[in-house]
């Protein structure tokens, strides 16, 4: 299997992981050896209530025996992508009451970024450095990461950085510029918060200058925070929310949700302002309904910041120079990238399994599923220590 995986499978990296999965269950990933390995990632923030959660398991299989795919996105009423959308807007303030289902959330990236062209009729587009919003395209072009996107340029014209928390740099948001994009707390930049009620400031420019405020909540949305999204945190409602990952329960699928008004926008001037084949699929949705059930019948979310206490708590070691993020959203900084990836090497072949940030290096990711149990952050955050105290570049 492994020479076949790098014989004819696409590789993103020359050095891929390459753990060869057998199933997995719950906080846990088995792989092929037997061997056990205690999920601190979670799919990358994907796998909001572990893995193979029977409830989402058991939506998943009830849908595949009615129906799989019957249309292209938009057409025909399916149950479980209405009742979705629909908990979704019941779940969200007044404002954010219809939602657009992809399949990915660079894709609803796509959507909102067209959207706020739409509705405002200007082209610019202002994004914060250091941010991540996929890898397609448009989703590139309002990424702050410079480097990374100059071998694919041209990209999409009128896009400009602002610094994330810069209140004077909220001046660039003029009556030109159609959207601002701002992850509501910055993943790859290493898990930034929005300080000194800098997103409220954002909210009132964009309110002067006729300016749309989208924030991309893929990592953060979907109770990872402690809130069902974390724009809850600062008093502020975007003019377009975007989602991802978490949202699916492990499966794929994007959205991006806006007021009616707004969203109608996309059926004219041109007509099928937006379409896609695959979106609002009703198995993924039915897997996406059953997680926001759980999510916000239970007190998942709320436990999610006592476990953010106990991480807190036991990530206490002279070499975590900080521990950033809210919830289950969080990052222990190192004082370099090398000794973060020894760390992480180190971990995974003691069965823990920690992540890097995309843009940085200190950071080790520390996302695991809502769901993971005290017992298990401890039974995690102890190989975390025992590693910590044997780290050779010290
Ligand atoms: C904040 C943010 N935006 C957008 C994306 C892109 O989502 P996807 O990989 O589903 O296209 C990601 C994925 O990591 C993300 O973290």
């Amino acid at each position: 299997m492994k020479e076949d995986f790098y014989k004819y499978q696409a590789q993103t990296t020359s050095h891929p992981l390459a753990m060869e999965i057998s199933h997995a269950k719950g906080s846990y990933i088995y792989d092929t050896s037997g061997k056990r390995h205690l999920d601190f990632v979670a799919g990358v923030s994907a796998c909001t209530l572990g893995h193979c959660h029977p409830r989402v398991v058991s939506a998943i299989k009830t849908q595949t025996e009615k129906y799989l795919h019957v249309m292209v996105y938009g057409e025909y009423i399916q149950a479980p992508t209405v009742q979705l959308v629909k908990l979704l807007s019941e779940n969200l303030p007044e404002s954010l009451n219809t939602t657009y289902l992809v399949n990915s959330g660079t894709e609803a990236v796509e959507g909102a970024l067209k959207l706020a062209r739409r509705a405002t009729g200007r082209t610019q587009f202002l994004y914060a450095n250091h941010a991540y919003h996929g890898n397609t395209m448009g989703s590139m072009s309002v990424m702050g990461f410079e480097e990374r996107k100059n071998a694919f340029k041209p990209l999409l014209p009128d896009c400009f950085p602002v610094n994330f928390n810069d209140e004077a740099d909220l001046q660039k948001i003029t009556s030109e510029t159609a959207a601002i994009l701002l992850e509501t707390i910055q993943g790859g930049a290493g898990f930034i918060q929005p300080e000194h009620d800098y997103l409220k400031k954002v909210r009132q420019r964009c309110d002067e200058t006729g300016t749309l405020l989208i924030l991309d909540e893929i990592q953060p949305g979907f109770g990872r925070t402690g809130k069902l999204f974390a724009f809850e945190h600062f008093g502020i409602v975007p003019d377009i929310l975007v989602m991802g990952k978490g949202m699916g329960g492990g499966l794929p699928i994007g959205a991006f949700t806006a007021s009616h008004q707004v969203m109608k926008l996309l059926q004219e001037n041109p007509k099928l302002g937006h379409i896609t084949t695959f979106g609002g699929n009703p198995v993924i949705a039915s897997a996406a309904l059953v997680t926001l059930q759980e999510l916000t019948e239970t007190d998942i979310i709320k436990e999610t910041l006592q476990k953010e206490k106990l991480f807190r708590k036991l990530l206490k070691h002279p070499l975590i120079k900080e521990v950033r993020g809210k919830g289950l959203m969080l990052a222990a900084i190192m004082e370099t990238p090398e000794i973060a990836s020894e760390v992480i090497l180190a971990c995974k072949d003691r069965g823990l399994i920690l992540f890097w940030l995309l843009f940085e290096g200190r950071a080790i990711r520390i996302t695991p599923p809502l769901t993971i149990s005290n017992d298990e952050i401890t039974e995690g955050c102890k190989i975390l220590q025992d590693v910590l105290n044997n780290i050779q570049s010290y």
